[in-house]
């Protein structure tokens, strides 16, 4: 019972250059979205209202909503994670904005210096809000597998949060292993947790590789009917409070596996696998996506 057909969101402007010690121009990273959407994505993270304090990287997030040039088929997410990010964000007119918060209590406060249910308390004004606009919302769950501070994370954890999420409003979940611990049952039973409080078409797959273990977690959420998957081009990334934490699953990488099943992503792998060298030949590092690298050595 494989989907004929996945949605991508590319998180690479956003989860994969929130986290790079040098900085990265404004400009690259309206190059890299216009990339992406060349390559067809129809989904794109293109960055975060948080304090710049917190991550300087998304302090010019203002400049590049500015800067990108919108199409009226691909949506436009930013992360928002209390009404000051929201009320900026809201001007640069998003498609979606992302409320964040996480199965972990340790992270939730190192993350957002607050407990899981001071999160939700912060996030249900935004959530109102941006409905009210008419601005979709997507609730990012961070840690559902495991976490850098708590270890194991229960699966009602997952449950936990996702209830809460329902209940302020937030229309779909993600499902993140922030670190890259999880291996394909421990991913099914945190996706089964969302799957008590979203349907189906409303839970996707967010797989950092810090151990080689996000295209097996990709396939084992494939295989429940998860249609919908955050990926960065050429891998990058990484979370600034989950130390050691990789970048997601390459974008390249999810395509080409979907490609050999015959799952349809819309993607153009040619120029998917260009913009991953344009941002990994700026940033001056080997382009982290396996398929990227045996593609480019033919
Ligand atoms: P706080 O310090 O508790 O906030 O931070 P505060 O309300 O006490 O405000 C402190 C200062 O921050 C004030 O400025 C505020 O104005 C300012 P000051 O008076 O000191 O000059 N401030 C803001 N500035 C800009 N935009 C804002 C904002 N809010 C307050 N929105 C806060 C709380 C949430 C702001 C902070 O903890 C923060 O910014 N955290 C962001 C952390 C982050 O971005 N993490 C990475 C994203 S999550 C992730 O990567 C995981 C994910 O990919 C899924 C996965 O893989 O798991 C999504
Ligand atoms: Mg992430």
């Amino acid at each position: 019972n494989y989907p004929s057909q996945v949605r991508i969101i590319d998180v690479g402007p956003r989860d994969g250059l929130q986290n790079e010690k040098q900085p990265v121009p404004a400009a690259v990273k309206v190059e890299l979205v216009q990339r992406l959407q060349d390559a067809g994505l129809k989904e794109i993270e293109v960055t975060s209202f948080v304090s710049p304090k917190w991550v300087p990287q998304m302090a010019d997030n203002a400049e590049v909503m500015a800067g990108i040039e919108r199409r009226a088929d691909v949506r436009y997410s930013v992360l928002t994670p209390n009404l000051k990010g929201f009320e900026a964000a809201v001007a640069t007119r998003p498609d979606e904005i992302v409320v964040f918060g996480a199965a972990s209590e340790a992270f939730s406060q190192k993350n957002i210096n607050c407990s899981i249910a001071e999160s939700i308390e912060r996030f249900a004004p935004v959530v109102e809000a941006a409905l009210a606009a008419g601005i979709a919302v997507r609730g990012a769950m961070s840690c559902t597998v495991g976490c850098p501070y708590e270890g194991d994370i229960a699966p009602q954890q997952v449950a936990y949060l996702a209830g809460l999420m329902k209940g302020i409003g937030v229309q779909r979940v993600d499902v993140a292993d922030t670190i890259g611990v999880g291996t394909p049952l421990a991913v099914r039973r945190a996706i089964e947790a969302a799957l008590t409080h979203y349907d189906i078409d409303h839970v996707s797959g967010h797989f950092h590789d810090t151990y080689g273990q996000a295209l097996s977690n990709t396939l084992a959420a494939v295989s429940m009917g998860v249609w919908n998957f955050q990926s960065s081009v050429s891998g990058l990334g990484g979370c600034p409070y989950a130390k050691g934490a990789t970048g997601n699953v390459a974008t390249e990488d999810v395509v080409f596996m979907l490609n050999g099943m015959g799952i349809d992503t819309g993607i153009a792998l040619d120029k998917l696998i260009d913009a991953g060298q344009f941002i990994s030949e700026h940033l001056g590092r080997p382009n982290g996506s396996r398929v990227a690298r045996a593609v480019l050595a033919k």
